[in-house]
């Protein structure tokens, strides 16, 4: 299926047409110079100077991700029980918000609407899919497999592999079944056991169709969200009972890497680490180095560490920076560019990251970096500017094995709900129709020739 521009309204807006096209002509350089000049400030980053087109490796990976949670719509488990507490509606009453706005509920009917999802991916000429397996589906209650749901998942992999897509597949994005934080969810070690006793259903159902297994995604961010500062379930701010949660996440990886290599030695077994890019704001400032050192050991390496021996590949997660500042609340962001969620886009953090992973000697795969961009403004720029930091460090030797954008669609946000819309196709909250963005045929573009022009 290709994309067809007719059915998109957004690139028969005139207006939106006009700046594209504006953009469009302007060489990558001029682009970036004007950008500047209309902020008089200078952009802290590598400025292009010719074109050029940079060349992935062959058999590189280009794909779209997303979750069970976020699209597939009206699942019960500890997010749903979360967003209907008391203390969250309250919280959102008082901000004045609407409660529909930070409810999942129907999600992007994907639960339905895989199939379609699946062509959207495939006219992104994407050769690989990351999309996520609901524990609460499949277990609903202790014990209890269902055969409905289990059958579903089977519907899913096959409408996949019918389209010739690799799957790339997270068996726990962050959501617990529902009598599972009853026993007190990650901070109980008995849930090691149970996501195991999970894991193992999964490779029996549909250990064949998966290419790349992540068992966890960001732990760290489940933790600190929801044990550190409270702002995911279950709302705790006890570093103790968060230092738990991670021995025992970092537990089930490593006893599921082993359950799966058990049955698929060859299989490729990871999980996704939200990657930060921490740095001093000023290099010689010997305590902004020291606060940087700190927030990189706690928020990227402590996880790697207990994980490490259990890694087929590095799954990365890159969305911003942090410029550490010596005084509170130590982190002060240029902001010259920023994305719908306020995040400053800083394309060369990739770059750092990569490198800092090479010393690991794993494949590295981009399973999650995107925009929310409701207007489209920055996506196609976003994209190409993190190819290009992508493209140098493999030319300087990291082994980097595949980009998937995120999103595939607008989707459910968690905290921040329905507001941010990090899609390459927008999705209508009433009928579920899924629209392109102008970004998705440029996307489009790059996946299917496996190369980006920028202009350097
Ligand atoms: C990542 C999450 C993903 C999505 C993006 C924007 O940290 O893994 O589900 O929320 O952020």
């Amino acid at each position: 299926m290709a994309l067809r521009k007719m059915d998109n309204p957004v690139i028969n807006l005139k207006t939106s047409e006009s700046s594209r096209e504006k953009r469009e002509k302007m060489p990558f350089s001029l682009y970036k110079k004007q950008k500047k000049t209309e902020k008089r400030k200078a952009i802290f980053r590598e400025v292009p100077k010719k074109e050029k087109i940079l060349e992935f490796p062959d058999g590189f990976l280009w794909g779209t991700s997303t979750s069970a949670y976020q699209i597939e719509g009206n699942i019960r488990n500890d997010w749903s029980i979360w967003e209907k507490s008391y203390k969250r509606i309250n919280n959102l009453q008082k901000n004045g918000k609407n409660i529909k706005d930070f409810t999942a509920g129907q999600a992007c009917d994907s639960y339905n609407r895989y199939s379609e999802d699946f062509d959207l991916a495939l006219a992104l000429n994407n050769n690989i899919v990351r999309f996520g397996i609901e524990w609460s589906r499949i277990e609903p209650k202790i014990g209890t497999w269902s055969v409905k749901e289990i059958q579903h998942y089977h519907n899913v992999f096959k409408a996949a592999k019918e389209r010739g897509l690799k799957t790339v597949v997270t068996l726990w994005h962050w959501t617990n079944p529902i009598w599972l934080s009853r026993i007190n969810g990650w901070t109980n070690p008995e849930t090691v056991k149970h996501f195991l006793n999970y894991t193992n259903l999964i490779i029996k159902e549909y250990g064949s169709y998966i290419d790349y297994w992540i068992t966890l995604n960001e732990p760290m961010i489940h933790t600190f969200n929801g044990y550190v500062i409270g702002k995911f379930p279950p709302g705790d701010k006890n570093i103790i009972k968060g230092y738990k949660v991670l021995n025992n996440l970092a537990q089930a990886h490593n006893q599921a890497y082993k359950l799966i290599h058990k049955h698929f030695p060859k299989a490729r077994v990871g999980f996704t680490k939200l990657r930060n890019y921490f740095e001093p704001a000023n290099r010689w400032n010997p305590v902004e180095q020291i606060i940087s050192r700190t927030m990189n050991f706690f928020s990227n390496e402590l996880f790697i560490n207990k994980t490490k021996k259990y890694l087929d590949f590095v799954g990365i997660d890159y969305y911003f920076h942090d410029r550490i500042v010596w005084y509170p609340p130590f982190i002060k962001n240029k902001n010259i560019e920023v994305t719908d969620t306020g995040w400053e886009i800083y394309p060369e953090g990739i770059y750092h990251v990569l490198k800092s992973l090479q010393k690991l000697k794993k494949p590295i795969i981009i399973m999650e970096n995107g925009i929310a961009d409701q207007e489209d403004k920055y996506r196609e720029v976003f994209i190409k500017e993190h190819l290009y930091y992508i493209h140098k460090a493999i030319q300087e030797g990291v082994p980097v094995k595949g980009y998937l954008y995120w999103s595939l669609l607008d989707n459910f946000e968690w905290s921040l709900g329905w507001e941010p819309k990090f899609g390459l196709f927008s999705v209508d909250r009433e009928t579920f129709k899924r629209r392109p963005r102008p970004s998705a045929f440029k996307y489009a573009d790059i996946c299917k020739n496996n190369k980006v022009s920028v202009v350097i």
